[in-house]
């Protein structure tokens, strides 16, 4: 369950709360409010710095309990990192770790004078939310005893004197719930197992959503139906598994009537084990994750609908299983795509681009604007950009810089990769018209090269998230990502952001 958002004008000393929040800079400089505070405290703050208990740097922090001259029943000391570097981000980033701790112990209500220093406070607004619910989040769906917190975080507080920065706090909050609520339900449905979340448990996410949004509408293709459109790609991956596929359809019409929408296009392999190009078995459980990119667009699209964006929208999401099986397709084999072009396939793990090509020609009937497809394409991507920022190929540059620019506002960056005729060559053909892969070398650019064959009708940017779409390891869980970025370029391209 999200926190509760308030925002009030009360004085941090004159603030009855669980916890006021008190910002520090590296080498414990203050500003003014923490100056203020240090006062009212008489010297509590700077006391603590010189003994040596904070430094200021990022994320540390200090709990002081009843302090003398305040409200509150807790001061903690937060972290922020240099002065000089000092933003949205990093005030967002300390606070995810505040929360954390906070939630953990006895504080139910926390409060957070905004600071002076920062120029405007609705980008802050809105990453604390997402940061903060980001770092609140927890899966246990699948646990037979829930776990809580005795003393769970349910309320954070912002305080601020001046009218119009509180109405620009107010939409920032606003926006930010909207991205976090949609970063959550991606992640749900990516933690689902694959054996939990199959093609067609998608498809019914997505159809509860339709249910909830009078402007939103959802429907999902069966293979049969996929058959007569000829998509003879995608049914070739599905034709390995006993799950059938689908392919999601969500129409979200918040936009005049004759606007042409934004399609998002995102990758739901519910298992990918590689088919008959069997993967190797270690980590081979992360493959549940090959789902991210179309948990992202549903993520993404509630994330509009709760807001009422007024833009036209289309989330298109070919699900599928990749499994070796004796009808599975074989290194070798030709199929036929939906838009006539003929595919080698010489390596059935190959598998996302096989079900996306036949998407992205779906994607024409609906005049889009612009199209972006989201997938967990290629483990070349983590090679290249590691797990912090997600691989960004395209055939449009005004789209892709706009794309590149939402990710930046929003802490969810995406990195330019080339294209070109060399690499295209790359994906020739002996016996068909194009090849499933490129060879060894730049992986992530001719899995790109491949789409864009089927997306020359339209602008296009591609989001390979392989590497940002999940963290591994003991904190093994989805990210959410890309709804961040996604949301952020549709609340621009409605003007709702400032
Ligand atoms: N879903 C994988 C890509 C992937 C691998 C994402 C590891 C995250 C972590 C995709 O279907 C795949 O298997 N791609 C192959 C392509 C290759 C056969 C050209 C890959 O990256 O190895
Ligand atoms: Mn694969
Ligand atoms: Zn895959």
């Amino acid at each position: 369950m999200p926190m509760e958002y308030r925002i009030r004008t009360t004085p941090a000393e004159a603030l009855a709360t669980d916890c006021l929040i008190a910002v520090v800079f590296s080498k414990g400089k203050l500003d003014e409010t923490t100056t203020s505070l240090d006062k009212a405290t008489g010297g509590l703050i700077k006391e603590s710095l010189r003994d040596g208990d904070l430094s200021g740097n990022s994320g540390e922090f200090l709990i002081l309990h009843r302090p003398p001259g305040l409200k509150a029943r807790r001061l903690m000391l937060l972290g922020v990192g240099d002065e000089k570097s000092f933003g949205a981000k990093a005030l967002a980033g300390a606070l995810a770790s505040a929360v954390k701790e906070l939630d953990r112990t006895g504080s139910r209500e926390v409060a957070l004078p905004m600071p002076g220093k920062l120029e405007t406070v609705y980008p802050a607004a809105k990453r604390l939310v997402i940061r903060a619910e980001e770092a609140l989040y927890r899966f246990q769906e699948c646990k037979s005893k829930k776990e809580s917190p005795k003393h769970p975080l349910r309320k954070l507080i912002l305080l601020e004197s001046d009218a119009g920065r509180r109405k620009q706090l107010r939409k920032g909050l606003d926006q930010g719930r909207a991205i976090a609520n949609g970063m959550a339900l991606a992640r749900n449905l990516a933690n689902l197992p694959g054996n939990i979340c199959t093609p067609t448990h998608l498809a019914n996410e997505a159809k509860k959503l339709g249910r909830r949004f009078d402007k939103l509408k959802v429907s999902a293709l069966t293979e049969k139906q996929m058959e007569k459109l000829g998509m003879g790609a995608l049914l070739s991956v599905s034709r390995g598994s006993r799950q059938e596929a689908r392919l999601i359809v969500m129409e979200y019409r918040g936009g005049k009537p004759g606007q042409r929408p934004v399609v998002l296009v995102g990758k739901g392999l519910t298992f990918d084990a590689g088919g008959i190009s069997l993967k190797p078995s270690a980590n081979m459980d992360e493959m549940k994750y090959d789902m991210c990119g179309g948990a992202s667009v549903i993520g993404t699209i509630q994330a509009c609908a709760e807001l009422a964006l007024p833009v036209n929208l289309v989330g298109i999401v070919p699900s599928s299983e990749n499994l070796p099986d004796g009808n599975a397709n074989k290194p070798g084999d030709i199929v036929t795509s939906m838009s006539g072009l003929t595919i080698e396939v010489l390596n059935t793990d190959a598998e996302g681009r096989l079900i996306l090509c036949d998407a992205l020609t779906y994607a024409e009937r609906f005049k889009p604007a612009v199209v972006i497809d989201i997938a967990t394409l290629t483990g070349a991507c983590i090679v290249a950009l590691g797990h912090h920022i997600s691989g960004l190929l395209g055939n449009d540059d005004t789209l892709v810089e706009e794309v590149a620019r939402a990710g930046e506002a929003v802490d969810d960056p995406a990195w330019r990769l080339p294209m070109g005729e060399d690499y295209q060559k790359q994906l020739e053909s002996n016996f068909a018209d194009i090849a499933n892969i490129g060879g060894r070398s730049a992986g992530t650019i001719t899995a790109a090269c491949f789409l864009s064959r089927f997306t020359e009708k339209y602008k296009w940017a591609h989001l390979d998230i392989a590497g940002t779409a999940w963290k591994s390891g003991k904190e093994k869980g989805a990210t959410g990502r890309p709804v961040p970025l996604l949301t952020e370029f549709l609340l621009r391209r409605c003007k709702r952001v400032s």
